[in-house]
This record gives C-alpha cells, structure tokens and sequence, in this order.
C-alpha cells in the first residue's frame, strides 16, 4: 500500500473508517483512500462488513455512485480506493445556507439515479443523508457509504439475515427502518432523499420534519412548490410514498420545470435513463452478504 499511495490529508473519519485523500503513483492521480480503522480491523465481522461495502459500490457502476476502483489489504490495514471527490452535501449547505428550490432538486435528481440504479441492482442504502452526498469532480452529486446497505432478494423481499441493527442515522431514517432496519427497503432510501431535500430549503434539522404532522408552520416554511414532494416522499407509511426512485424523479422534474421554464428540463429525465443504461448485474446476495452469515447476531 505504502508504494502505491502516498497520503496527502484527512477527508473525513466515522465510527469504523477515516478517509485520505492520496496520490495514486501507479496511475498518476490523487483518490480516495478508506480505511478501516485497526481497532475496528480486529473484529471479523466488520472486516467483513468493511470489503462488502466495497464490493458493493464497485458493482454498482453508475455517474451518481462514487465509483471505487481498488480494495486491498496490505498487513493488517483493510482499504479500498474511490474516485476523489469534493465536500459532501452537508458540508456545502453549512458552508453556503439554504439551496435554491431548483438547485436542491437537481442535485435530488442525481441521488435518485444513483438510487434507482442500486434498487434495480437489488441493493438498498439505507444511510441516505446529506453527508453521504458528494460533489463529483463531473459537477454531478455521487452517493457514497454503502456502509450498511444490505441486497434484498429478487422478489423484493427483503432477507431476515443477522439480528438488527440500528445503524443509520436517526433523523434521516425512514419510521419502519427506525422501528427495525431489517424492514427497511427501497422506500426507506426514498424518505431519505425526502428529508434531505427538506434540509436543502430550509436549513432546518431534519428531525423537525418530523413534528410536521403536529406543527402545521413547519411546511410553510418549506417553498411552496416543493411540499407536495416532501409530503409525499417523508410519508409515514411506505406504502404513502413515490412507487421508485423513477417516478419519484418524474414528479421532482415536473415541479423542476415549473421553476425554471428556461431551462431544458426534458433532458433530465432523458439524462436518468441514460445515465441507468449501462447493464444492471443483480447482485447476488450471497456474495455481498457473508458478513451477516457470520454472525451479526454475535
Ligand atoms: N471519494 C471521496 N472523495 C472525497 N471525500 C470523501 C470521499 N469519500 C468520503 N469522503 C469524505 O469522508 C466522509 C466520510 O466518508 P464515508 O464513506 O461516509 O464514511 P463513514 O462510514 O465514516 O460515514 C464523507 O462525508 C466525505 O466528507
Ligand atoms: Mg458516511
């Protein structure tokens, strides 16, 4: 590892992982480099969990996927290398304040065709959140963290595998996947673009969101324009919310035309087909998922 990338900073760092930015020698350019922190290396079952993650995304080969391009062990560091990106979401909306309607709902549009491709594939995020949202050197958003994304089964069932677990973050997190994660399916990463979308324009926690119900002032103070779709995507119920992350994009660029006639609208949903059009390989669940085989109930 060491002969191949030499690092060049810290770009984030969670409960399990830290992210450098380094510069690849062998192929001439600065990446991404994840790895898995040694105390956290140590433990089978989130060695794992870690290559799964990887494996995952490296399947999942999309313009609004981080795209990974290495995984390797070198001793007893497990990492893997990703195109590098610029700041996350959640980073820029602290940095810049509240998005405009139509910008927040074009970078959605990203994350639904990301999203859309990933479901089709069979994979389900389940950690949809402004801070695993970033910039792409492209200009486009790129979804990333695929961290506890789990595969469901080829008749949308999603597998009992492993006890539960309550990773994800809580005030993103769709209500049956608080109530347990192992319900939660393509719909819970739909409630996640909703409630991040509902931060964009507002500035607001996502949790507020939630008081929606009770607190009637918390939807005016969401543009007009965007709280069919917020409605809609943060249903209570599953079942409530947009069918697929495709026909949820369909009504984002219906209500993104409204807002900027100017501009060729037509074209983004052209550009969500086009951008899915690569071959879909259905993962195989078997492949992606030893880490629950081996024991997450321990
Ligand atoms: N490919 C990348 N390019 C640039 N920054 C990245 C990249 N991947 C991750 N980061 C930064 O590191 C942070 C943590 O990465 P993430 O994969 O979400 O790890 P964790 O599992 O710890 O949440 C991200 O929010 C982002 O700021
Ligand atoms: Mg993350």
């Amino acid at each position: 590892m060491d002969g191949r990338y030499e690092f060049q900073g810290l770009l984030g760092t969670g409960g399990m992982a830290s992210v450098y930015q380094a510069y690849d020698h062998q192929a001439g350019q600065s990446i991404a480099l994840k790895l898995l922190l040694p105390e956290e290396a140590r433990s089978e079952r989130t060695r794992l969990r870690f290559l799964r993650e990887a494996r995952t995304m490296a399947q999942l080969d999309h313009p609004c996927i981080v795209r990974v391009n290495d995984v390797g062990v070198d001793g007893d560091r497990y990492f893997f290398t990703m195109e590098l990106c610029r700041e996350n979401l959640a980073h820029h909306l602290r940095a810049s304040g509240p998005q405009h309607p139509s910008t927040a709902l074009r970078y959605m549009l990203d994350v639904l065709s990301g999203l859309y491709q990933a479901h089709t594939a069979g994979v389900v995020h389940r950690d949809v959140k402004p801070h695993n949202m970033l910039f792409g050197q492209d200009g486009r958003i790129k979804l990333t963290d695929f961290g506890i994304a789990r595969v469901i089964d080829s008749s949308g069932g999603i597998r009992i595998t492993g006890t539960g677990d309550t990773l994800g973050t809580l005030a993103y997190m769709a209500p049956e996947q608080r109530m347990n994660p192992r319900r939660a399916g393509p719909p819970a990463d739909l409630f996640g673009v909703g409630a991040t979308l509902y931060v964009l324009v507002t500035g607001r926690r996502p949790l507020d969101l939630g008081m929606a119900g009770i607190d009637p002032l918390i939807m005016e103070q969401v543009p007009s324009q965007l709280r069919s779709l917020i409605r809609v995507s943060t249903a209570h119920r599953p079942e409530d919310r947009y069918p697929d992350a495709r026909s949820m994009a369909a009504d984002f660029v219906r209500v993104w035309e409204e807002l900027s006639p100017d501009l060729e609208a037509a074209t983004t949903l052209e550009q969500f087909d086009a951008d899915a059009d690569g071959t879909i390989i259905r993962l195989e669940e078997g492949s992606l998922s030893s880490a629950d085989n081996t024991g997450e109930s321990g």
